[in-house]
């Protein structure tokens, strides 16, 4: 084959990945042996998973993010910065990733700004949706948390609906919304959300005990 009929390489083909095995437990490739880590779903360039480690010495945190480009720039960047032992982001679909994992494994799960598309046609792209939350409810602690934030009201009124519906997700406090974000943590959208004036709705759940 000549040299111009050869494939243009894929761009970003030796992203991070989840090791091959059917089932993967993610504490496993944070050192964390039983104890729950945090997971964010779509952490894109990145800057809520690098505060919530400086934020707190103890957090391990997984990032999923579909993106294989900023999955890599993100992992990198997390081993640059010395946390590389207790953070990871690998390029994977969070819809096909979390039914590989065990139950109970995720203290905390953050979705920040997720699900960007409008059009009818991308419903299927839709991350947030009852599967997912499914999902959460199985992989999360009881006791553990569920913290989804959106500038778009519609899709806050429909994450919380989506919540209320699933019996293992109760209002983590009187209300499932919450003014202010908890977690000395704030994702790229969310800043900029902050810089633009726009408002953010924040709702959290909590796991309940089966
Ligand atoms: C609007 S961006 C928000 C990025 C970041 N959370 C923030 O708040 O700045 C949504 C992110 O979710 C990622 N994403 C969308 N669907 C996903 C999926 N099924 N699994 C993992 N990541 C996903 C996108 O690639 C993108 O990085």
């Amino acid at each position: 084959m000549s040299p111009s009929t050869n494939p243009a390489p894929r761009p970003y083909a030796n992203a991070p990945r989840l090791p091959e095995s059917e089932l993967v437990d993610p504490r496993a490739l944070l050192g964390a042996g039983d104890t729950p880590i945090e997971l964010e779903i779509g952490p894109g360039r990145g800057g809520f998973v690098i505060e919530r480690l400086a934020s707190d010495p103890l957090v391990r945190i997984l990032g999923l993010e579909v993106r294989r480009k900023w999955a890599t720039i993100v992992d990198d960047k997390l081993r640059g910065l010395g946390y590389g032992a207790r953070a990871r982001v690998l390029a994977e679909d969070a819809k096909q990733a979390l039914p590989r994992f065990p139950a109970r494994c995720i203290a905390r799960a953050f979705v920040h700004f997720p699900d960007p598309w409008w059009k009818k046609r991308h419903q299927k792209r839709l991350v947030l949706g009852e599967a997912l939350v499914s999902e959460l409810a199985r992989v999360i602690v009881p006791g553990g948390e569920v913290f989804v934030q959106t500038d778009v009201a519609e899709r806050a009124d429909r994450y919380e609906a989506l919540l209320l519906a699933n019996p293992a997700f109760v209002p983590y406090l009187e209300s499932p919304r919450r003014a202010e974000n908890p977690f000395g943590a704030r994702s790229p959208r969310e800043r900029r959300a902050m810089t633009d004036g726009l408002p953010i709705h924040r709702l959290h759940f909590r796991r309940l005990p089966d």
